[in-house]
């Protein structure tokens, strides 16, 4: 053989162990696979450099952190996310999903960390109230899948006369709500509310109904990876540490309008394992003045 030969078979033998050796050393790593639609601020969303942001999306960013394990997050339609789980598609589910009884049956639930009822959105001189808005064969839309598709269904089933639609994702709904093809939204009180405040002259939030309904993370029914200990024990450092009540601070009471520049600003602390740093520096870019 050549040495021209030899050479390039050790060249190839060499990227061909290196390939393999990447690959193992990232399976060993981990990798759990979050489920998301991040169509729901402050939840989560994506913001203007095509991130995920929102609350749950750095909840769990900052518990993989603190737990030494690697997430990746996919955006699926919220209809889709038990199935993925139940599949072995995603891993976790973060996507302010209600703890219901039904959903008990087919996932696992971590305990329950953000407690929220429904908000009423109707276009601006509608004058719609939230008793009109939910009848009267008014166009209400909520999002596939969702507790606020249910309470619809079960307003409909007890003869009130709403006509239903149902989209993949609420930034539809919001968009025909704008446009006049629906009367009326439900969503998330925060959800609706950060809805309106993007909105502020065309849409409005004309009030609650109380649901007490609590968001857990969900996983795999019985928890075969043994995430949920992760979870459980993550969220306890992110309470200790302040983050969580940074984070509550930036995407509750902080300019939602900011999250592109404040996120960009903030990011590199998660780079660099700080979550203590970025949520604390969040908070303050985002409800700085
Ligand atoms: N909390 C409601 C539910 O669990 C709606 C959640 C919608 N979440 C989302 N990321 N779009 O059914």
């Amino acid at each position: 053989m050549g040495s021209k030969k030899v050479r390039l078979l050790g060249i190839l033998a060499l990227v061909v162990v290196m390939f393999l050796g990447w690959n193992i050393l990232s399976y060993g790593q981990n990798v759990y696979v979050v489920g998301t639609s991040a169509d729901y601020p402050p939840f989560e969303w994506v913001d203007g450099n095509g991130n995920y942001v929102g609350f749950d999306m750095d909840v769990i960013r900052s518990i993989a952190i603190l737990e030494g394990i690697k997430i990746n997050i996919k955006d699926i339609g919220f209809d889709a996310l038990v199935p993925a789980l139940k599949s072995g598609k995603i891993d976790i589910i973060a996507a302010d999903m209600t703890i219901t009884a039904e959903r008990a049956k087919v996932v696992s639930y971590s305990e329950p960390y953000w407690a929220s009822d429904f908000d009423i959105l109707v276009r601006k001189g509608s004058n719609l109230n939230v008793v009109t808005a939910l009848s009267q064969g008014h166009k209400v839309g909520a999002q596939t899948g969702t507790t606020q598709a249910d309470f619809l269904d079960n307003l409909k089933k007890s003869g009130i006369n709403v006509q239903i639609k149902l989209y993949e994702t609420n930034d539809l709904a919001i968009m025909d709500l704008l446009a006049g093809r629906i009367d009326t939204f439900i969503g998330d009180s925060p959800v609706s509310r950060a809805f309106a405040k993007s909105h502020p002259d065309k849409l409005v939030d004309i009030g609650v109904i109380h649901t007490g309904e609590n968001a857990g993370f969900a996983v795999k029914k019985g928890d075969p990876k043994g995430i949920l200990p992760l979870i459980k024990d993550g969220l306890s450092k992110l309470h200790s540490t302040g983050i969580w009540d940074n984070l509550v601070k930036a995407y509750f009471t902080g300019n939602l309008d900011k999250i592109t520049t404040s996120y960009a600003k903030c990011k590199h602390y998660f780079k660099s394992g700080d979550p203590v740093s970025y949520a604390a520096a969040l908070a303050s870019s985002m409800t700085e003045k």
